[in-house]
């Protein structure tokens, strides 16, 4: 068994009742994170970290040698990715992240498909693809799944590494990595991330990316956070109670336009209608929360419009032709995100960094 799994609590309850921090300890392995599910097992250094790892995989990937070098890092392992909710973004982004690196994807996207049509656990199939693969990335919606998977195969004998890609209307710990790093990219020549102002708009209390990201956020140094969205929608008082601990500036607003002015970056987000109970987001009036065109002489030059996608009627199409919309070169990032965390997750960091040395340097 790995290190710091030795002693894991038995039961699951016992281990989710500690604090989040002594929980994230035993995701560890020596010096890199194992499982990753939660954003607060991130902090800052780990973030700088892993935006440069993405940057330098970025550059060696644009060319043929640099991309047969990527291809020949993890062409020894395999890779699951059980995604048991709707994903196009996340989970092509994934597919792609391991195609690069030389990783070889397999996939189950449905219960249906599995055994868990003959009355099989999800937990037992999970532990089925762990004998199989080398790693588990999975979509669950469960609020706890991805961490109870990593308990429970962290007390095996054979534990594989489990990234999540979204739990819940919880937790979407990889987005929230693309974001930052779409913020560091946005903010290089301003003095990054420190300071700046971000607006969060949309449905914040069932956006998960909203979630993961506002508690990412608090890595750094005075970061102003606005939640707009209709008091129906939003964020709630876990995230608001964090920050205000933390020191962090929140404040709840009810139209994107009294903040759009203030706004470094403004994080839009659809509304997540399939966790209705009776379509009670059809009588909402959600024009307030809209990205309208005539917005775009109100933000500020250098802000920037982000948004995980997929976007519906909340950003006008003509918004997308301003350089400061962000969205489609955020999902890019994504990608190159995603294979610096496999990259890290299996101890290849230092290699692409040396390379990336041995051919730009
Ligand atoms: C988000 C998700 O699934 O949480 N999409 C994504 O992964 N890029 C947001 C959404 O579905 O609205």
């Amino acid at each position: 068994m790995l290190g710091n799994f030795r002693n894991l609590p038995k039961k699951w309850d016992e281990f989710h009742a500690l604090p989040i921090k002594d929980r994230a300890r035993f995701f560890y392995s020596a010096d890199r994170i194992y499982h990753t599910i939660f954003a607060q097992q991130f902090d800052r250094k780990q973030l700088e970290r892993m935006s440069d790892l993405a940057t330098c995989i970025r550059k060696v990937a644009k060319t043929r040698s640099g991309m047969d070098f990527l291809q020949g890092l993890l062409s020894h392992k395999r890779a699951m990715l059980y995604f048991q909710q709707p994903s196009t973004r996340t989970f092509l982004s994934f597919y792609a992240a391991c195609q690069i690196l030389g990783l070889k994807p397999a996939e189950v996207r449905s219960a249906e498909t599995s055994s868990e049509i003959k009355g099989e656990t999800p937990e037992d199939s999970v532990r089925t693809f762990s004998s199989f693969f080398d790693v588990i990335i999975m979509r669950h919606p469960e609020a706890n799944f991805a961490e109870k998977i990593a308990w429970l195969l962290s007390r095996t004998e054979r534990p594989v590494p489990v990234i999540n890609a979204g739990s819940g209307k919880d937790q979407h710990t990889t987005q929230a990595l693309l974001d930052i790093y779409t913020l560091v990219r946005s903010f290089e020549d301003r003095g990054g991330i420190d300071g700046k102002t971000i607006v969060f708009c949309g449905d914040l209390k069932r956006g998960r990316t909203a979630r993961s990201l506002a508690q990412l956020l608090t890595n750094f140094d005075n970061v102003k956070m606005y939640f707009v969205a209709p008091p129906e929608l939003q964020i709630e008082d876990d995230i608001t109670t964090y920050l205000t601990e933390r020191g962090y500036f929140n404040e709840k607003v009810y139209a994107l336009r009294d903040v759009v002015e203030t706004a470094d970056a403004v994080y839009m987000t659809r509304i997540q209608d399939e966790w209705d109970v009776a379509g009670e987001t059809k009588k909402l009036d959600l024009t307030a929360f809209n990205f309208k065109t005539e917005y775009l002489s109100l933000l500020k030059p250098t802000g920037v419009i982000m948004h995980p996608l997929p976007r519906r009627k909340e950003i006008a199409i003509e918004v997308d032709s301003d350089p400061r919309a962000v969205y489609w070169r955020q999902v890019r990032n994504g990608m190159w995100m995603r294979v610096a965390l496999l990259a890290s997750t299996f101890n290849r960091d230092k290699a692409i960094l040396e390379h990336f040395e041995m051919t730009n340097g």
